[in-house]
């Protein structure tokens, strides 16, 4: 079993990392191999809306994004997580589900196969954009790739870096997420 994080938060330690990390915790705790990706931290460049991909069934831009769609098919889950910013992901999530365009087929459907497990995690300063963005997401990994979405992990008034250490409950939540991931 092998489970994917992915990181949309440009703050190292920020809430958002610390409750996609607190999900793969209890996966790796339920015997997971876990891997973590800072999309901050790699060089992934947006779409360039060339449709090479889909003639060639792989995206032509040889950056980093090359390593997570590589990972996107040997991972049974997948944990994606972004603060929200100006109502919606980060910008550097939005460049990551961008490039996914290349993991589908118009007229066909996905080139991942179905039926992997996702979790979706966000952290807001204050609203419920959070949940409405992750529930539209949800609906695109699902339609999309045929992911099996089993949960949205988020909270609110988390501006200050780290403060979701102080919601016990929520990082219980995300833990044991995590560990049913792999049952
Ligand atoms: C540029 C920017 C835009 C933001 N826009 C929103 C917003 O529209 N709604 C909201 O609830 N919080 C907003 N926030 C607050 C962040 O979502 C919040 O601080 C979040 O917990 C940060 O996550 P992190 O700790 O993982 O970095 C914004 C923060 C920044 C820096």
């Amino acid at each position: 079993m092998k489970v994917l994080g992915i990181v949309g938060s440009p703050r190292k330690g920020g809430n958002t990392e610390i409750l996609v990390e607190r999900v793969l915790a209890g996966a790796s705790k339920a015997g997971a191999e876990v891997e973590l990706f800072r999309l901050n931290e790699l060089d992934i460049k947006g779409c360039q809306g060339c449709n090479y991909c889909q003639e060639n069934e792989r995206c032509r831009q040889q950056d980093d994004m090359q390593k997570i769609y590589d990972e996107l098919f040997s991972a049974d889950a997948v944990v994606i997580g972004s603060p929200i910013y100006i109502s919606y992901v980060t910008a550097q999530t939005k460049i990551f589900l961008d490039r996914l365009y290349a993991l589908l087929k118009v007229g066909e459907g996905s080139r991942l196969p179905a039926g992997k497990k996702c979790v979706l995690v966000y952290s807001q300063g204050g609203g419920n954009d959070g949940r409405k963005v992750m529930e539209s997401l949800a609906a695109f990994f699902k339609g999309a790739f045929g992911m099996d979405v089993k949960a949205i992990i988020g909270d609110n008034n988390l501006n200050p870096l780290g403060a979701v250490n102080e919601r016990k409950d929520v990082l219980q939540r995300a833990f044991e997420v995590g560990e049913a991931l792999v049952r």
